[in-house]
């Protein structure tokens, strides 16, 4: 397993030498004219995401008059919109070096996890596909431990990183 993370890794690696950071691979949420995000707007962009999918959501149980969605409505919102919300702010405050492992552990775990607990809420809580309960307790588990690493990463960055930029 830990061949595979550096094999990984060192993949990543390759790919950011033409762009100066780890982000590349979110090419969908690049704009035109751009190879390459900053943590702070990759975070900030999926935050924006999440709070429009997190609103609607909210519209929808309003006028559906059931709540059956308000445990991912509110996770969606507090983990996605305002957790990635409060990350972006964070890397936009503060000196973080763009080669930071420690950083780039943190925002994809942050991303995975946060898409990998609200997804798994859904898929525990209402199971839409009908799959068998084992792989939705799984996959409910994986991506709130996931979550809940990039929460303890968040921990270590505040003392590793806390000068503010100039
Ligand atoms: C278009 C905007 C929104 C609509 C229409 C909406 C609608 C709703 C509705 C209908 C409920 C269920 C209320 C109940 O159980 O009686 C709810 C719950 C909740 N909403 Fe929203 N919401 C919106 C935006 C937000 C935002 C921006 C946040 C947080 C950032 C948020 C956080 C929550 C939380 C935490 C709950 C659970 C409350 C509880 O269980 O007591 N909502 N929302």
């Amino acid at each position: 397993m830990p061949l595979n993370l550096n094999v990984v890794w060192q993949r990543l690696k390759i790919h950011s030498l033409h762009s100066d950071n780890y982000t590349i691979m979110m090419g969908a949420l690049l704009k035109k004219g751009e190879d390459n995000l900053p943590w702070n707007v990759l975070l900030l962009r999926m935050s924006a995401i999440y709070g429009f999918i997190g609103a609607f959501l909210g519209s929808h149980m309003a006028g559906a008059g059931s709540y059956a969605f308000k445990p991912i409505h509110a996770h969606i919102l507090v983990v996605g919109w305002l957790s990635l919300f409060a990350y972006s702010s964070y890397y936009r405050s503060y000196q973080v070096p763009k080669s930071s492992k420690l950083a780039f552990a943190h925002v994809w775990t942050a991303i995975i996890g946060s898409i990998g607990l609200t997804v798994g809420m859904w898929m525990y809580n209402l199971n839409p596909f009908n799959l068998p309960a084992g792989f939705t307790t799984v996959f409910y588990i994986v991506g709130g431990s996931t979550l809940l690493l990039s929460f303890f990463l968040f921990l270590l960055m505040t003392f590793k990183y806390s000068e503010s930029k100039k």
